[in-house]
């Protein structure tokens, strides 16, 4: 993946044109990004868009790093960024540098992604010294949910100075962008004013340095709920599941598969 574009180049597209980024969790849906994004994100959000849990705290190493193998065997552009699970950074340095270490050793992705603002300051610094490039995250933070009480909009009022010291510190501790997520508009564009590594929004605003969604929801595969700040650019869902029905019909009715499916007992060239 010699060509692909890295964390210092994505750090370099602050204040230029907007940083295109989807989450992708598969080898086909990597490949149909790829030229199209800046920077392709294994979210820990897998575990509730593929894997059916009700939040990511269950999400572990060995998800992320399956699905992160997948997604680069499907990307030779894209920067290829993995979110650490729950539980796998939190105690300390240490445990996040034995993590994402193995993280990067073993799908090659050029960056890991962390939630946490100035408590989390301390690692990132750590991570980034020792050669990890990290991308922040901070606002709504889905693994701190049972803390948070909901995913509720976040900085809204007085919180607002504290989001935006949270994208100070880890500015400060070294990260090359940082993830806004679900705060109100004219606070990103406040914190997109005040740092200098680019801002990745997600209900954030237009104003962000970049824009990242769930690819499931834009495309309309995850349907178990719809966040306010999705737009949905098409419904494969029902799409899919007209399909299946259709199929379901054809084999009841004995009309599937239809001669052009089936081979008969000898005929040259046709063994394909
Ligand atoms: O897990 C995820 O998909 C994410 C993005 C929504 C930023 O963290
Ligand atoms: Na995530």
């Amino acid at each position: 993946r010699k060509t692909a574009l890295n964390a210092q180049d994505i750090r370099a597209m602050k204040g230029g044109q907007p940083i295109v980024s989807l989450t992708a969790y598969t080898t086909p849906m990597a490949r149909l990004m790829d030229s199209h994004c800046d920077f392709v994100l294994v979210g820990d959000s897998v575990g509730m868009v593929l894997h059916g849990l009700t939040s990511t705290l269950g999400v572990t190493m060995e998800m992320m790093i399956l699905h992160g193998q997948a997604v680069a065997r499907g990307l030779s552009r894209a920067c290829l960024v993995i979110d650490m699970p729950f539980g796998s950074y939190e105690e300390g340095p240490a445990q996040a540098f034995r993590n994402a270490a193995r993280m990067m050793a073993e799908t090659g992705c050029a960056a890991v992604k962390l939630e946490g603002g100035v408590e989390m300051a301390e690692t990132i610094r750590f991570l980034v010294a020792r050669g990890i490039p990290v991308m922040a995250h901070v606002g709504l933070t889905p693994q701190s949910i049972n803390t948070l009480g909901g995913y509720k909009v976040q900085g809204r009022g007085e919180a607002g100075d504290q989001l935006l010291a949270d994208a100070k510190a880890v500015e400060e501790a070294g990260a090359f962008a940082v993830v806004l997520e679900k705060v109100p508009a004219a606070l990103a564009d406040r914190v997109t004013e005040e740092i200098g590594i680019p801002t990745i929004g997600i209900g954030a605003s237009a104003g962000c340095d970049g824009q990242v969604l769930v690819v499931d929801d834009m495309v309309g595969f995850f349907t178990a709920f719809k966040p306010k700040f999705v737009k949905r650019y098409a419904e494969l869902g029902p799409i899919a599941e007209e399909a299946i029905a259709e199929y379901a019909a054809e084999v009841r009715a004995r009309t599937f598969p239809a001669p052009e499916h089936t081979f008969a007992e000898t005929a040259p060239g046709s063994s394909k």
